[in-house]
C-alpha cells in the first residue's frame, strides 16, 4: 500500500538534490583522514579490495533500506521504526533501534568534531604559510606540537561544534545543496591535482601499488595480534580478524550508514525518485573521494620514507609536506582544508539530525533548543577525544584517580590500559555499533517489514533488482555482518582479556 506521509521538515526538490546533500553527509573525514590511516594500518590492497566488496554486498542494500525506511516513516529514525512495525503489526520496540542508531551518531561526532577543528586549524596553518619549505621531520613536529596541546585542540574543537550547530539549528536543506554543489567537485579537483603532483615528484607507482596490490598476508596476520595461527617462525605474526571488521566497519562509516542520517535525509525524499539509481551514485562518489585521497597521500608517504601505519594524523604529516614544497602551496593547502572542513561539516549536520529530530519529536523542543542540548553534550564527550589525542591513555587516567584516592601502587600492565578514549569510542562504535546497527536495519527491512510495503517503497523498474536487494538484506548482509562481528569480538576478548603478546 503506498504511504501518503510527508514529513514536517518539508522537502529535497528533487533527486540531485537529494544526491548531493546525501553526497556531503557521505563524503568527509572518513575518505580522506580515515581511510588512508586504515588502510595503512591494515596493509594496503587486501585491505581496499575487502573495502569495496563489503560496499558492494553489504553497504549498498543497507544503505537501500535505510533510505526507503525513512520515506516510508518521514520521521526520525525513532519514530519512523515505531511507524513502520505499527504498520505491519509488529512489535514497537523496533523504535529503539531508531534510539540506538542516533546515539551512534552523536558519538561519532563526539571525535568527529575534534579533528574537524584540526582541520580548521590546518587551513589557518597554510594560509600563514607554516609550511612552506618544511622537511617531513618539520611537518611532523608541527604536528606532534599542535597534538600535544589540549588548549588550542579545546578550542578549534568548540569552533567545529558551534559551527555544525548554527547550520543544524536553521534546518539541514538551507545552504546544505549550494555548499555541496560546488564542495565535492572542488574536493576532487583539488585531490586530483595533488596526485598529478606527487605522480611527478615521487614514488607513485610505489603509492598505487600499496593501495592496489593485494596480498592477503597483510590483512590477516599481524605482528602482536591475539590470534591463534602461526605465520612466521617466531610466532610473531598471528592471524587477526581485525582487519576484516575494520574493512566492514569502515564501509558503515564511509558510507554513513548504522546512524540514521540516511533515514533522516530519506525522510525528505520524494517519492518519485529512485532510490537504487541514487543509492549506487552516492556510494561510487564516495568510493572515488576515497581512492583518489589514497593515491594523492600515500606516494608522499613513499618517497618521504615514512610510515603507513602511523594512524589517524597521517593525513596531517603527509600532505603539508606536498603544499609545502610546491608552487602556489600555501594557497593549495589553503583551498584544501578549507575544502575538507566543509565536507566535515556536511558529515557532521548528518550525525546529529536524527537527534535533534528525536528530541524535537519526542521532547516538544524547537529545533533551535533541541540543537543546543545535543551540541553542548556532543562537546562535553568530545573533551575525551581532545585529552586522547595528547596522548592520554587509560592508564594514564586511573593513574591520576589513583593518586586522588591515595590508592598506592596499582598494576596496570594489561594493554587495555594503553587505549585512549578516543580509540576506545571510535573502536566500539565502528566495530560494534554501526555493524550491530546495520544488521538489525537490514532484518526490519528484509524480514520485519512486508515485502508488500518495501516493494512499494523502492519501486524498483524489475521485480528482479528487487529480489536481488531482498536476498541481500536477507541472507548476504545480515550473514556477513553476523560472522565477522562475532569472530570480531570473540578475537577481542581474546586479546585483551586473555593473551598476552610476544614481546
Ligand atoms: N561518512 C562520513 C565520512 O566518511 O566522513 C562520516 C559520517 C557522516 C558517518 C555522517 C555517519 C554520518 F551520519
Amino acid at each position: 500500500m503506498t504511504s501518503e506521509r510527508v514529513s514536517h521538515q518539508g522537502e529535497w526538490s528533487g533527486s540531485l538534490t537529494f544526491f548531493l546533500a546525501a553526497t556531503g553527509a557521505v563524503v568527509g573525514l572518513g575518505n580522506i583522514w580515515k581511510f588512508p590511516y586504515v588502510v595503512g594500518q591494515n596493509g594496503g590492497g587486501a585491505f581496499v579490495l575487502t573495502y569495496l566488496l563489503f560496499v558492494v554486498l553489504i553497504g549498498l542494500p543497507i544503505f537501500m533500506s535505510e533510505v526507503m525506511l525513512g520515506r516510508r516513516g518521514r520521521q526520525s529514525p525513532y519514530n519512523s521504526f515505531y511507524i513502520i512495525a505499527s504498520e505491519d503489526q509488529k512489535s514497537r520496540r523496533w523504535a529503539w533501534l531508531g534510539g540506538m542508531v542516533s546515539i551512534s551518531g552523536f558519538l561519532i561526532l563526539s571525535y568527529y568534531s575534534v579533528v574537524g577543528g584540526e582541520v580548521i586549524a590546518y587551513a589557518v596553518r597554510a594560509a600563514s604559510g607554516t609550511f612552506t619549505n618544511q622537511s617531513a621531520d618539520g611537518v611532523k613536529s608541527i604536528y606532534n606540537t599542535f597534538r600535544d596541546n589540549p588548549e588550542a585542540l579545546l578550542a578549534w574543537h568548540t569552533v567545529f561544534m558551534v559551527i555544525t550547530c548554527l547550520v543544524v539549528s536553521r534546518g539541514v536543506k538551507h545552504g546544505l545543496e549550494k555548499t555541496v554543489k560546488i564542495l565535492i567537485p572542488a574536493l576532487l579537483g583539488l585531490l586530483l591535482i595533488l596526485v598529478a603532483y606527487t605522480a611527478y615528484t615521487g614514488s607513485f607507482v610505489n603509492g598505487a601499488s600499496y593501495m592496489f596490490d593485494i596480498d592477503f598476508k597483510k590483512l590477516l596476520f599481524a605482528r602482536n595480534e591475539a590470534g591463534i595461527y602461526i605465520l612466521d617462525s617466531n610466532g610473531s605474526y598471528r592471524f587477526t580478524f581485525k582487519g576484516i571488521l575494520t574493512a566492514m566497519g569502515h564501509a558503515f562509516f564511509t558510507l554513513s550508514l548504522g546512524v540514521g542520517a540516511m533515514m533522516i535525509f530519506g525522510s525528505y525524499l520524494k517519492r518519485e525518485v529512485s532510490i537504487a539509481k541514487v543509492a549506487m551514485s552516492i556510494a561510487f562518489a564516495d568510493t572515488l573521494v576515497a581512492i583518489v585521497a589514497g593515491l594523492a597521500i600515500f606516494p608522499i608517504v613513499f618517497t618521504y620514507g615514512l610510515s603507513a601505519s602511523q594512524g589517524p594524523g597521517l593525513v596531517f604529516t603527509t600532505l603539508p609536506i606536498a603544499f609545502g614544497s610546491m608552487y602556489f602551496g600555501s594557497l593549495m593547502g589553503t583551498a584544501f582544508f578549507l575544502l575538507l572542513f566543509f565536507a566535515a561539516l556536511t558529515s557532521a549536520i548528518a550525525l546529529i539530525e536524527p537527534t535533534v529530530i528525536w528530541l524535537v519529536e519526542r521532547r516538544g523542543m524547537t529545533r533551535v533548543q533541541a540543537t543546543a542540548w545535543a551540541g553542548i553534550a556532543c562537546w562535553l564527550v568530545g573533551i575525551i577525544s581532545v585529552f586522547s589525542e595528547s596522548g592520554v591513555t587509560l592508564r594514564r587516567i586511573f593513574y591520576v584517580l589513583a593518586g586522588f584516592l591515595d590508592i598506592p601502587d596499582i598494576e596496570l600492565s594489561h594493554q587495555i590500559f594503553d587505549l585512549t578514549g578516543f580509540q576506545i569510542i571510535d573502536s566500539v562504535v565502528t566495530l560494534v555499533m554501526l555493524p550491530v546497527g546495520g544488521f538489525l536495519i537490514a532484518i526490519f527491512a528484509g524480514w520485519i517489514m512486508s515485502p508488500q510495503n518495501s516493494r512499494d517503497e523502492l519501486n524498483l523498474k524489475n521485480d528482479l533488482y528487487y529480489k536481488i536487494w531482498q536476498a541481500l538484506v536477507r541472507y548476504i548482509a545480515p550473514a556477513l555482518v553476523f560472522v565477522i562481528f562475532v569472530s570480531g569480538l570473540i578475537e577481542w576478548i581474546y586479546k585483551y582479556l586473555v593473551y598476552q603478546p610476544v614481546m
